[in-house]
């Protein structure tokens, strides 16, 4: 227990902080909500300072805090001494009201709720004088029983001690609520766009959060400290506590020091855009990889932002932002951060090896590869059912698909290739992300053609289309062919962009004959299969020629060897001189 008075001291003498600290001294008989005592020292001290000053206690009677305010208000905090989020916190707080006024406000009942004191009295102070008290008390169902207002020296103590103890047995009592209605209440504040903001709410429901507000404020520069100004980070504190908020989710990437600013002025848990897609990859990831992947990329991002060594991250509560894949657990300390990193990493480089062997395989069995990219939710896992009866998960949220999905599909003229469903790309996406991804990613980037899937139904479709190509370029998938697609053409929002798409509903069926034709032809004009002689004598040629293209057949002769591939029609041509023409068919 620290012995130090917290809050705002700026401006007050020593002797009276020292005065203030002897407040932990102070002993109080358990049986007595709040002796007159110290009603008397508490608005004494009020008075002096025309601060709010607040004071936690336990139920031994033990003061554990003392807090010193504004003149409008004091920071009230999070006091659980129970590790049962829904249960009672063993400690009321109770704070004066320099203004004379002893009732509770708004804030006060939602903190009250939030931090669910034993109880949340206010005392009126004028003039170094106690005036009246009003207490407040928890009872099932969120529902708050509340005090008359009663003079400071006929407060009902054994009352009020016997309301804490019937409220902590109420509650006790009380069935946990439906997870519909412990959804955590998150607020939302952006600085970028409306766009970006609305995408930031759909990201924050697919994490299982209700949204009850957002906020923009257009800012060129984030503040160093708090990102957004001062000024408006106290608004947002009192916002958060009237809309009695859970967390407070910004539409950017924060700093470690940030958050923690932030967290502790707002009073709630402040998460940044990118742990809340972290977070959702973390519930999707199905596969072992999936899973390897996304807790690496949370590691990697969390590092980066823990402030000092072996801090243990100082999270409100559990739930969103501190989710890991499966039921591991996050580790939060550097060191353990540290070599829980190295494992996943060697655990992640076996699982690639395993996978470009399969590639291999793919190669040799001369499938050429066909991705579907977009941006999540544009509807790839629909086309890619509707093309093959897949059964891919498919739903109105983001980030339904995280695992690469792939199946076997053959053109009318019975050409087969493998079509594969990619995870779906976002704005902002967090660089630890596509790093950790890449190998799944590497689908993509490797494949014969891309399918860009375009959402008919977004606002900003073009948007979506350019963080689509950033992706794509940080991936290094530059070589593929491409045939844009606007899906959703049933809803009739068809936008001329982009253009020359091929026009589908992934839904309905409509178009998907077009798609097919496009894919042929595309596989047709880019690949070509081209069988070549190297002889012994140039063997490092072989070496440069493998990655050009799928080698659908090798045979070492005495000479050298004659491999048959599929190549692009300009390395065809490069490497003309080593042709065997008439040869192609034999395959
Ligand atoms: P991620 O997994 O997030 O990348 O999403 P996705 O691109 O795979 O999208 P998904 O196939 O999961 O579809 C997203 C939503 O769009 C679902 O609700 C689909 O039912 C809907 N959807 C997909 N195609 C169409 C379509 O042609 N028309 C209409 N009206 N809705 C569609």
């Amino acid at each position: 227990m620290t012995e130090t008075v917290h809050g705002n001291l700026t401006g007050l003498r020593d002797s009276l902080i020292a005065s203030l600290a002897q407040l932990y001294n102070y002993e109080m008989d358990a049986a007595c909500f709040l002796p007159r005592e110290l009603c008397q020292l508490l608005a004494r001290f009020t008075g002096e300072m025309n601060r709010e000053l607040a004071i936690y206690v336990t139920r031994d009677g033990e003061i554990v805090e003392v807090c010193v305010g504004t003149d409008r208000d004091v920071e009230l905090r999070d006091w659980r001494l129970r590790r049962n989020a829904r249960r009672l916190s063993c400690v009321r707080c109770i704070h004066t009201h320099p203004s004379g006024d002893g009732t509770l406000s708004d804030v006060d009942i939602s903190a009250l709720k939030g931090f669910r004191y034993d109880a949340m009295c206010a005392l009126g102070c004028k003039d170094g004088e106690p005036t009246f008290a009003q207490c407040a008390f928890l009872l099932p169902a969120g529902e708050v029983l509340l005090s008359q207002p009663q003079r400071w020296y006929r407060l009902p103590d054994a009352e009020w001690m016997n309301q804490i103890a019937e409220s902590d047995r109420l509650i006790d009592a009380e069935e946990p609520r439906a997870s519909a209605q412990t959804r955590e209440r998150a607020v939302l504040m952006g600085i970028e766009s409306e766009p970006s903001l609305k995408e930031l709410a759909r990201l924050a429901e697919t994490a299982g959060a209700e949204v009850v507000a957002s906020f923009l404020q257009k800012r060129d520069k984030p503040d160093n400290a708090l990102f957004i100004g001062k000024g408006r980070a106290e608004e947002l504190s009192r916002q958060c506590q009237a809309l009695e908020a859970d967390l407070c989710i910004f539409d950017e990437e924060l700093t470690g020091i940030q958050v923690r600013n932030l967290e502790d002025l707002l009073r709630v848990k402040v998460v940044d855009r990118t742990t809340l897609i972290l977070d959702i990859f973390a519930q999707r990831a199905q596969s072992a990889e999936g899973k390897l992947q996304v807790e690496l990329a949370q590691l990697q991002y969390r590092s980066t932002r823990l402030i000092g060594q072996g801090l243990v991250l100082s999270r409100l509560a559990g739930g969103i932002g501190t989710r890991g894949p499966g039921e591991s657990k996050l580790e939060v300390s550097r060191r353990r951060i540290r070599e829980r990193q190295n494992l996943l990493q060697r655990k992640l480089d076996e699982v690639e090896k395993q996978r470009s062997l399969r590639r291999k395989n793919r190669q040799k069995n001369e499938i050429p590869v066909v991705a579907l990219v977009g941006y999540t939710n544009a509807g790839k896992s629909t086309l890619l059912n509707a093309m093959t009866g897949a059964g891919v998960y498919v739903e109105n949220q983001l980030f339904a698909t995280l695992d690469a999905v792939s199946r076997r599909v053959e053109t009318a003229e019975h050409t087969p290739y493998l079509l594969v469903d990619t995870v779906g790309f976002i704005r902002k996406l967090p660089h630890s992300l596509v790093s950790a991804f890449r190998s799944t990613l590497e689908e993509a980037a490797q494949a014969d053609v891309l399918v860009i899937v375009n959402d008919g139904e977004a606002e900003d479709v073009l948007k979506q289309h350019d963080t689509v190509e950033e992706v794509l370029q940080e991936l290094g998938a530059t070589r593929a062919q491409r045939i844009e697609v606007l899906n959703k053409c049933d809803l009739g929002l068809a936008s001329p962009y982009p253009p020359g798409a091929v026009h589908i509903s992934a839904r309905t069926g409509e178009g998907l004959e077009a798609l097919r034709e496009r894919i042929a032809s595309a596989l047709q004009q880019s690949y070509a299969p081209v069988t070549l002689f190297i002889p012994f004598a140039e063997y490092s040629a072989l070496g440069r020629l493998r990655p050009l293209g799928r080698v659908m057949n090798e045979r070492h002769t005495d000479t050298g060897t004659e491999l048959t591939m599929l190549l692009s029609s300009e390395d065809a041509e490069r490497w003309a001189k080593y042709r065997l023409p008439g040869r192609e068919c034999d395959g």
